[in-house]
């Protein structure tokens, strides 16, 4: 696949399975996430990988910040077993004057986009998810993400359940203005 390619093919995979990322790959896939646009290099951002008892415990996590229903906590508990592996992308906002957090939170939305294209590149699949709990108190505590800094998503990894058909590309015309 040539780069070209990975950028006009690149699709969401939601139905994941085993094998994850073996530790070579994923070193390649958190390399990507830590190569994006950063302005003054701050690197506002933390990645928490979780695998194996790791997804049992944000499983636990999920469902005990949770104050859904019976019914909905059961959904709840399954979320983290989508995939065997899930990066949580969170933000470490730093003081500048110069680099407001709006742009830092940009910068790790980006992390979490190569570390999807990364994992394309590498024959996985990948997804990012986020949903009210990553804008929940309790989730964010548990996952230590401090002060103001927010969950920017939980990027599920694995390998697809089945091949996938490519969606058809999108129309640029509505979306693009020309100054010539
Ligand atoms: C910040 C962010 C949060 C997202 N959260 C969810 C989510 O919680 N659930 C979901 O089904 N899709 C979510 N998505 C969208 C999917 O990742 C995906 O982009 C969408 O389903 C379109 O599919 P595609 O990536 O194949 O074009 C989110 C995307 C972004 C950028």
């Amino acid at each position: 696949m040539t780069s070209i390619e990975l950028l006009l093919q690149r699709q969401s995979t939601p139905l994941l399975t085993t094998p994850a990322p073996n530790h070579h790959d994923l070193e390649t896939i958190l390399a990507a996430g830590m190569r994006v646009p950063d302005h003054a290099c701050l690197q506002p951002w933390h990645f928490t990988v979780v695998t194996g008892n790791g997804l049992q415990r944000l499983s636990d996590l999920l469902v005990q910040s949770s104050d859904s229903q019976s019914a909905n906590l059961e959904k709840i508990a399954k979320m983290p077993f989508r995939a065997p592996m899930i990066i949580v992308v969170t933000t470490e906002f730093v003081q500048h004057d110069k680099v407001p957090s709006q742009e830092q939170l940009i910068t790790a939305g980006c992390c979490a986009h190569a570390m999807q294209m990364a994992a394309f590149a590498l024959g996985y699949g990948a997804m990012w998810r986020t949903g009210e709990l990553a804008y929940n108190t309790k989730v964010k505590q548990g996952l230590v993400v401090k002060g103001h800094n927010e969950i920017v998503g939980f990027l599920y990894i694995g390998t697809p359940c089945r091949e996938q058909v490519l969606k058809a590309p999108k129309s640029f015309e509505n979306k693009v203005s020309y100054w010539q």
